[in-house]
């Protein structure tokens, strides 16, 4: 007992130390190169009058290829207007975990990939001090596919972000449970209160939320074969509390538990 007390504490004082590492401050600007601008919108307006606030999947993708594109050619809401890129996840279609943040921010628009910037940098780490996984082993999304801004008129700023609106969330969820859909994971990972939030349908921060796993309300497989939810902080707070390392190594160490044995 006392031996696995230790080699507990020697692994999380091994995953503290490695995320306080310097994080590479992430390319922007110029250095990270934007996907071509024709993924751009001509001008950030809002939706065309008599379209539908949430989009119907009128089609079911065949797979997740032609998704992207519809989510690529999406306005829906006023931010498929002004976005850079469509950011639409990245990694394993066979993942057995889903991570799934908030929305892009600079990084994310300029790149059109999630968690990019030091939030993604950090995620990293976590999955591969903890889990021992790369991002290519895992799949990372997020509730909202295109870069809330608080100008839309300038999407080369910094400091432009902002959180989603109910409508842009109710706009892009569907995607989000097409994605689920088509990779069939076990568990979901929830970044941060909005996408806790959003994904259990809930109204409780998440220092209340974490630290024990729940049933996925939306029935995406039928009766009884529940996703599990496994909410947890998202990274950028860790970024600026970084008190909250502790309890987020908690959680990566109930899904890696999660993950090896079937059970929770
Ligand atoms: N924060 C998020 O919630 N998602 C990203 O992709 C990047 C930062």
């Amino acid at each position: 007992m006392k031996r696995e007390l230790a080699a507990a504490a020697r692994d999380l004082a091994a995953y503290v130390k490695s995320l306080d590492e310097n994080l590479a401050e992430p390319p922007c600007g110029a250095a990270v190169a934007p996907r071509p601008a024709k993924t751009r919108a001509a001008s950030p307006l809002p939706p065309p009058a008599g379209e539908p606030a949430v989009p119907q999947m009128t089609k079911k993708p065949a797979d997740m290829d032609s998704l992207a594109e519809q989510v690529k050619a999406c306005r829906k809401c006023g931010l498929g207007h002004a976005r850079l890129n469509a950011v639409f996840g990245v990694g394993s279609y066979k993942a057995k975990v889903v991570f799934v943040g908030e929305g892009p921010g600079f990084q994310e628009d300029h790149k059109g990939e999630p968690f990019v910037g030091r939030s993604g940098q950090l995620l990293d780490k976590i999955l591969e001090t903890v889990l021992g996984l790369k991002r290519s082993d895992v799949y990372i999304a997020n509730i909202v596919k295109c870069h809330p801004m608080k100008n839309p008129e300038t999407p080369e700023a910094h400091g432009n972000d902002r959180p989603p609106t109910p409508e842009e969330i109710s706009a892009c969820r569907p995607y989000l449970d097409e994605q689920l859909r088509a990779i069939r994971p076990a568990c979901i990972v929830t970044l941060g209160s909005v996408a806790t939030k959003v994904l259990l349908g809930i109204d409780k921060g998440i220092s209340t939320v974490r630290g024990r796993a729940y049933d996925y309300p939306v029935e995406l497989f039928g009766p009884g074969h529940p996703i599990k939810v496994i909410p947890t902080y998202h990274p950028a707070a860790l970024l600026r509390n970084p008190n909250l390392k502790r309890d987020t190594w908690e959680d990566m160490k109930m899904l890696k538990s999660f993950l090896e044995t079937g059970k929770l």
